[in-house]
């Protein structure tokens, strides 16, 4: 995908729901960029568990060690705890101090508009998402993103129209409260990365909740089981049938796995039916299965200091602590709160 010339950031914030190990999905569609991104700018990357809870408050009984897991692979994957602020959003209270006096200035119309908002309702029946908190949850994100004065925010498309309204919430409050047209909070811009989709091994978005994920640490036998079974072009139902590589998940990981000469011979050889899917994975398991025994021995490194991560996080978020703390000063101060 052609990318347009980005600004270079100056300070980046994101965050991530703590669902335990992370998958290739989260792998390819953010970590990956957070780690290219934290060799330019400040970068401050954290655990959105509050964030968690507007969808999973019946049950967060498991939070605490998926965030632990969490944290470990992203570290494992090459992000480097040196080079960027690491947090628990929950343990920065100014997140929810921003989120309450933002939300006294959000229209209800913007945010019954996210497209998200609706969608997600309709799709996650087994979820009570008729609460304030998901309907507030842009809000928070907002907050989340200005406590730090972040300049850019690093997302996929989908979190496109999240990034517009943060902007607009922004504008709004710098509108009413910025002192002779000097704003308050700053502006966030959406840092869109290449879209690098890793499709489930059943077609449909990676996501730990389908079933369909293959984890970045799993084991070879376990890893090689999910590529065997997973969906490929249904066109091909016949060994002669041609193929179409985009619409495959087996193609997706190639591209982000494989050398481009094989990439080329797969894209040719699977529109010609020249190769079988069943050779095609197998293919795709020499290139696949030593970068998941390279997360796994990263990760095994890192369990052999338990505490470490810990130490690391609560030293972040003490770090994150004072930097959104200084926000809200200049925020009070400009409500006449202070
Ligand atoms: N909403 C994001 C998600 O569900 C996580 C998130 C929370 C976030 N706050 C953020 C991402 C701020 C970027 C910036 O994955
Ligand atoms: Fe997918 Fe490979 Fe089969 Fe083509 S040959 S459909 S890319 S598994």
């Amino acid at each position: 995908m052609a990318q347009e010339p980005q600004r270079i950031p100056k300070r980046v914030v994101s965050g991530m729901r703590p669902t335990g190990r992370l998958h290739l999905g989260h792998f390819h569609g953010a970590v990956k960029n957070w780690i290219e991104i934290s060799k330019k700018a400040d970068c401050f990357f954290f655990s959105a568990d509050w964030h968690a809870l507007t969808s999973e408050y019946k049950d967060m009984s498991g939070v605490l060690q998926a965030q632990r897991e969490m944290f470990a692979d992203w570290i494992a994957a090459g992000l480097d705890p040196e080079r960027c602020t690491l947090f628990v959003q929950s343990h920065v209270k100014q997140h929810a101090e921003l989120f309450l006096l933002l939300g006294m200035i959000s229209p209800l119309g913007w945010l019954e508009r996210v497209p998200t908002y609706k969608e997600q309702q309709e799709a996650l029946h087994e979820k009570d998402l008729h609460t304030f908190g998901f309907l507030g949850y842009p809000v928070l994100q907002t907050a989340d993103i200005a406590v730090y004065g972040a300049d850019a925010v690093p997302v996929g498309q989908d979190q496109v129209s999240h990034l517009e309204l943060a902007r607009e919430i922004v504008r709004k409050f710098n509108h009413h409260f910025g002192a002779a047209g000097k704003p308050v909070l700053v502006e966030p811009q959406a840092y869109l990365t290449e879209d690098a989709k890793i499709l489930g091994t059943d077609g449909r978005k990676m996501s730990k909740s389908y079933g369909n994920a293959v984890e970045l640490g799993e084991d070879p036998e376990s890893a090689r089981k999910r590529i065997m079974v997973a969906v490929t072009d249904p066109a091909r139902v016949r060994r002669h049938d041609p193929g179409h590589p985009e619409i495959c998940p087996i193609f997706h990981l190639h591209r982000a796995y494989s050398s481009p000469e094989r990439v080329e011979m797969v894209d040719r050889e699977c529109r010609s039916a020249g190769i079988g899917c069943v050779d095609c994975k197998k293919l795709l398991l020499e290139s696949l299965l030593p970068a998941l025994e390279k997360h796994r021995a990263a990760r095994a490194e890192l369990d052999r200091t338990p505490g470490r991560i810990d130490e690391l996080v609560r030293l972040g978020t003490e770090k994150a602590r004072k930097v959104a703390e200084q926000t809200m000063v200049e925020v009070r101060a400009a409500m006449k709160l202070a």
